[in-house]
């Protein structure tokens, strides 16, 4: 996506040679008018799914899973990682480790928000090693949903997390692939090379 592709390129700020630093228009401060492109590309890439429901997981995921359902017309939801005061029972629980920041979480659904009817897209910001979005798709599988697939902001080509979901049969979209990120530079790999 050529308007994503030219933010990170305006903004992005390379931390080291794994890093990539968007704080400026999606892990703090959020740029809507990109967010509503990007909800935009994810719906029209899967309209042919039979998306019922948006799944993701907070934060940063929020923002792009909202834009992505108001375009298909449904909900999005939010695994939560840490327990909230509501949030009590009928839960759907995964445990999402970290390599990042070396920890792990359990993320929690309600049971009330998914169930064998529905046909999920999984959205997230970045993929990396991949444990987010296997969490998340471990929930679809607990509530009997189908998943239509997972939709990537970012994608860290150069980690593990794409090849090992597209191994398993998981249609995965990523808007951005980042190739490298060696000696400060972003690199972007052509999308149809990463599959
Ligand atoms: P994984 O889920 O693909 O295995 O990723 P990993 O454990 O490596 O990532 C942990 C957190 O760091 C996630 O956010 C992920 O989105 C984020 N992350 C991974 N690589 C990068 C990167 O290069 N740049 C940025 N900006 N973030 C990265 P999180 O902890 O869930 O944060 P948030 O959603 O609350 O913002």
């Amino acid at each position: 996506m050529e308007k994503l592709q030219e933010k990170i390129m305006a903004d992005g700020k390379v931390l080291s040679d794994s890093v990539l630093k968007v704080d400026s228009f999606l892990n703090h401060q959020i740029d809507p008018v990109l967010m509503q492109a990007i909800g935009e590309e994810f719906a029209s890439r899967f309209s042919g799914e039979g998306i019922t429901k948006i799944l993701t997981l907070e934060s940063s995921g929020i923002a792009p899973a909202m834009m992505t359902g108001l375009v298909l017309g449904v909900p999005a939801v939010f695994a939560r990682k840490r327990k909230s005061l509501t949030l009590v029972d009928r839960l759907y629980t995964a445990s999402v480790h970290s390599f990042t920041k070396n920890e792990t979480n359990d993320i929690s659904v309600s049971r009330d928000f998914i169930d064998e009817t529905d046909v999920v897209l999984v959205i997230d910001d970045f993929l990396a090693n991949g444990q987010a979005a296997l969490g998340l798709i471990d929930i679809v599988e607990q509530a009997g949903a189908a998943l239509g697939g997972v939709g990537i902001v970012i994608e860290k080509g150069f980690q593990e997390g794409g090849a090992m979901l597209r191994n398993r049969g998981v249609r995965v979209e990523s808007l951005a692939i980042i190739s490298s990120l060696a000696n400060g530079k972003v690199e972007f790999l052509e999308e149809e090379k990463a599959l």
